[in-house]
C-alpha cells in the first residue's frame, strides 16, 4: 500500500510517500521559518499563503523523490487538525481535490496521532501499551497508548506548550525563531545552575505548567537590562546582543527546569501506571538534553525508551502517512465535506 501523506498544519509544507505505513520512500519538508523569523513567531495569514504557493511543488518533489507517480498511490492521508485553520484548509482542500480528480480515497489524520505513530517508521515492533510524551509547539501531553485509536490522556499543559515556552523565551532574549533549536545549542555553553528558575511539579497530577517559568525569565531579563546594563529599555533592548554569556546561562537554566519537569513527570507515570515503555515525540523531542536525560532515567530504571530520529520529531508528512495507514485499514475514509479543525483532541 502506497500512501501520499500531506501535512500543512502549521508553518511547514510537507508531503511524503510511505509504503505500508512504515517505510519512508520520500519525506519532503519545506520550512517557512525564514518568513516568520522576524516576527518571533508564526503569522497565520502568511503561513497559509505560503502553503498555497508550496503545496504543488512539495507534493511533486515527494513523488519524484520516491520514484512514483500519482497513479501508483493507493490513498492520500491528510492532516485535518489540530493546527492553524488557514494552513490546514490548504492541505485538506488540496487532498480532496487530488482525491476527487484521481479517484484515490482520502484518509483524515489527527496531527497528534501522527507525531506519536511516527515511532513506527523507525521501530518495527513496539508492544502496547506504552507511555507517550508528546512535546511540540502547540501541545504538551502525556498519554497511555493502548493500541491504535485507544488513547488515555494522563495529563497536559495547563498553559504554554513546551515548544511555545522555548519560542517565547527566545523572543524575550532576542534570539531567532524557532527558539527551541537555538536555545538547545546555546544551553551547551551555559551554566544550568546560574539561575534558580521555577519547576512546576503540580502535585497529584500529570499536568504541566510552563507559563510561570517563562514569566520568571522575562522578569529576570528585565531586571538585568535595567539594573546591570545602564538602565536599558527592556522593551527594545536584546540581552543576547548585550551579554552572550548571560544569555547562554539563562538558556541553560531554563532548559534544565523544563527537562527536569518533563522527565520527572514521565518517571512518575512509569511508577504509578506500571508501564515500562516510553515513546517521545513532537518537535521538542529533538532537544538534546531532554533526550539524554530521558535516556539516563530509562537506563537507571531499566525501561525501554523509543526516540524518533530528529527529522521525524518536528512536523513532517511521513508521520501522517504512518498513522493514516491504520485508518485506511479500519475503513476510515473522508467524504468531500471533510472540514479541518483548529482544535481536535486525540
Ligand atoms: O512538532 P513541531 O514541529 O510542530 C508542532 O506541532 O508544534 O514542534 C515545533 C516546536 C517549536 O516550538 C520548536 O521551537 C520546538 O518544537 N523545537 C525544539 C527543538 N527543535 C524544535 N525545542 C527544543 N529543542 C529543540 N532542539
Ligand atoms: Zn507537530
Amino acid at each position: 500500500m502506497l500512501t501520499l501523506g500531506i501535512d500543512t498544519s502549521c508553518d511547514d509544507t510537507s508531503a511524503a510517500v510511505v509504503l505500508d505505513g512504515r517505510k519512508i520512500l520520500s519525506n519532503i519538508v519545506s520550512s517557512q521559518s525564514y518568513i516568520h523569523e522576524k516576527y518571533g513567531g508564526i503569522v497565520p495569514e502568511l503561513a497559509s499563503r505560503r502553503h498555497i504557493e508550496m503545496i504543488v511543488p512539495v507534493v511533486d518533489e515527494a513523488l519524484i523523490a520516491a520514484s512514483v507517480t500519482l497513479k501508483d498511490i493507493d490513498f492520500i492521508s491528510v492532516c485535518y487538525g489540530p493546527g492553524l485553520i488557514g494552513s490546514l484548509l490548504v492541505g485538506c482542500n488540496f487532498a480532496k481535490a487530488v482525491g476527487l480528480a484521481s479517484g484515490k480515497p482520502v484518509v483524515p489524520v489527527n496531527h497528534l496521532e501522527g507525531h506519536i505513530f511516527s515511532i513506527f517508521l523507525e521501530y518495527e515492533d513496539i508492544d502496547f501499551p506504552f507511555l507517550a510524551l508528546l512535546v511540540s509547539g502547540g501541545h504538551t501531553c502525556l498519554y497511555i497508548i493502548n493500541g491504535f485509536g485507544q488513547y488515555t490522556e494522563l495529563g497536559r499543559t495547563r498553559d504554554d506548550a513546551t515548544g511555545e515556552a522555548y519560542d517565547k523565551v527566545a523572543k524575550i532574549l532576542g534570539l531567532g525563531y524557532p527558539g527551541g533549536p537555538i536555545i538547545d545549542r546555546l544551553s551547551k555553553e551555559g551554566d544550568p545552575k546560574a539561575f534558580d528558575f521555577p519547576r512546576a511539579y503540580i502535585p497529584d497530577s500529570f499536568d504541566f505548567s510552563f507559563s510561570g517559568l517563562k514569566t520568571s525569565i522575562k522578569l529576570k531579563t528585565m531586571e538585568l537590562l535595567t539594573k546591570e546594563f545602564d538602565n536599558l529599555d527592556p522593551e527594545t533592548a536584546k540581552l543576547s546582543e548585550i551579554d552572550s554569556q548571560l544569555t547562554r546561562d539563562i538558556c541553560s537554566s531554563f532548559q534544565s527546569s523544563v527537562v527536569a519537569v518533563l522527565v520527572r513527570k514521565t518517571e512518575w507515570a512509569v511508577v504509578k501506571k506500571g508501564i515500562r515503555k516510553i515513546v517521545l515525540s513532537g518537535g521538542v523531542a529533538a532537544n538534546s538534553e531532554l533526550r539524554s536525560a530521558m535516556k539516563h532515567m530509562a537506563e537507571e530504571r531499566g525501561l525501554e525508551l523509543y526516540l524518533p530520529s530528529i527529522r521525524l520529531c518536528t512536523d513532517n508528512a511521513a508521520m501522517i502517512a504512518a498513522a493514516g495507514y491504520h485508518h485506511f485499514i479500519a475503513g476510515n475514509i473522508a467524504s468531500l465535506d471533510l472540514n479541518p479543525r483548529a482544535y481536535l483532541p486525540l
